[in-house]
């Protein structure tokens, strides 16, 4: 067991995606609501900051520093959970940095985080920096590394699908699909899983890499989880299920079959997908459904990973 701040509202909900599921004509659908984790907008990366946060205070950090792209919501979530345990916040974020100041970066600097904007090939190098900086001003930093998915940060989702367990003892789903890109959520699952014996497939649908590149850091990550939390049984390769054949043109740019799950989970389901994460993992899903990946009798739960805030983001909100 990790040091944990549970500031978190935990368990979410799993909910059953009726109308949906008529909708595609497809297996039964399922949801867990992880975009309601309830730290500002919430998201997966509120779980992981969990025990990331715990950390950073059990060893007396008074500032969190982290990396992500203009619309990150892994720097949205950080900055709230810095603010939620009184710890200074500084994001160094990917530029262009934006006209106008909408989304998550609109809440990043509501939440009081000092931002810093550099080219995406000297983000790490600019973090380090900031870092020793930080030191040479005397204060405790705490390096939070992309996307939150460390073994400390992903251990979350070995928590997470324990408590998927607990909610559905006797029916856990057949799948879960979800939107996969840094690899912690995946690596935490399955290494859940793995200690748990739950016999669920864990399919990422890939937001921005190629399978290979994904299924390489999941594998790394989730042994080291398993190392360190779990039954130390290696684990197999062949459980890492990705699919990349989403990508389209890239990392938040949308193309069409985004667009049309986003609206057809809020017009059949009144829920919120975003457009860069569960807006791909929600295209994905739903073209596996209509190309007869799942047989009709299989249950598939897709776990909503958050990012609701960067529907508002002034690229986006035209472009939906
Ligand atoms: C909304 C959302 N979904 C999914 C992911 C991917 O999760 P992971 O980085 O753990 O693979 C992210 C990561 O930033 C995210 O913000």
């Amino acid at each position: 067991m990790l040091p944990r701040e549970a500031f978190a509202h935990l368990p979410t909900k799993v909910e059953g995606l009726h109308r949906l599921t008529k909708n595609l004509n497809g297996p039964e659908l399922f949801i867990k609501r992880d975009d309601q984790t309830g730290l500002a907008f919430g998201g997966n990366k509120t779980r992981k900051l969990e025990y990331l946060m715990a950390q950073a205070l059990a060893e007396g950090a008074d500032l969190v520093l982290t990396t992500g792209a203009d619309q990150s919501n892994h720097c949205r979530q950080t900055a709230a959970a810095a603010a939620r345990c009184g710890l200074d916040c500084t994001l160094v974020l990917v530029e262009p940095c934006p006209e106008t100041v909408t989304g998550n970066l609109f809440l990043d600097k509501l939440l009081g985080a000092e931002l810093i904007w550099t080219e995406k090939e000297k983000r790490d190098q600019v973090l380090n920096k900031a870092f020793e900086e930080a030191v040479g001003r005397g204060k405790k930093p705490y390096l939070i590394p992309y996307g939150g998915s460390n073994a400390v940060g992903a251990y979350a989702y070995f928590v997470a699908m324990k408590e998927l367990l607990e909610q559905l003892p006797e029916e856990m789903p057949d799948w879960i699909v979800f939107g996969s890109s840094s690899g912690g959520t995946q690596a935490g699952l399955l290494a859940g899983a793995q200690n748990y014996q739950v016999k669920t497939k864990i399919l990422g649908i890939s937001v921005d890499e190629s399978e290979s590149v994904l299924k390489d850091r999941v594998f790394r990550l989730a042994s080291e989880i398993s190392n360190l939390y779990g039954d130390k049984k290696s684990l197999n390769p062949d459980q890492i299920l990705i699919n990349d054949n989403f990508l389209g043109a890239g990392y938040g740019i949308l193309n069409d079959q985004d667009r049309e799950a986003i609206h057809l989970f809020a017009t059949t389901e009144g829920i919120l997908l975003d457009p860069v994460y569960t807006g791909r993992a929600g295209a994905g899903l739903i073209h596996l459904i209509r190309s007869g990946f799942f047989s009709k009798n299989e249950r598939v739960l897709f776990w909503h990973t958050g990012g609701t805030p960067a529907l508002f983001a002034d690229k986006y909100i035209r472009d939906i």
